[in-house]
């Protein structure tokens, strides 16, 4: 009974991890878009594919904040160091690049934690989740020059 007791607790307290892991670093795909986009003519067609891309990650953040809740876990309010890295980065394609980057770690991170995901509604919400990052990583691909 208490070694069952300490597994959920564990398995709650690593679903907390991972959720804050991925709101920090969608939190920071969202500032980086907001950042990435100024190289862009407002309107244009680029700019409104990474536009889309970064209401993505916003709403990520929103879905991440609302599972946290749902799982009673503390939310976290930093942001990843993914953004002080990517803000160093110039050039558009070299730019679009490195959020690939970033992008793909989140699918895999994600990739990984589902098979051991047994609450539905986490479980659905972080499918979700990975296959908008593979469609936004192929939308990114595609600006590249
Ligand atoms: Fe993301």
């Amino acid at each position: 009974m208490i070694a069952r007791a300490h597994a959920r607790a564990g398995q709650a307290l690593s679903m907390v991890a991972l959720l804050n892991t991925l709101l920090e670093a969608e939190r920071a795909g969202a500032k980086v878009l907001a950042t990435y986009l100024a190289d862009y003519k407002e309107g244009s067609p680029d700019w409104r594919t990474l536009k889309a891309i970064q209401r993505d990650e916003s709403r990520n953040c929103a879905v991440l904040m609302r599972l946290l809740r749902h799982i009673e876990g503390p939310v976290s309010a930093a942001t990843g160091a993914f953004l002080g890295k990517a803000l160093k980065i110039n050039g558009r394609s070299e730019r679009l690049r490195f959020l690939n980057i970033g992008q793909a770690w989140v699918a895999r991170r994600i990739e990984e934690a589902l098979p051991a995901i047994a609450d539905p509604h986490v479980k659905s919400a972080l499918q979700e989740m990975y296959a908008s990052h593979v469609e936004n990583i192929e939308r990114c691909n595609a600006l590249l020059d």
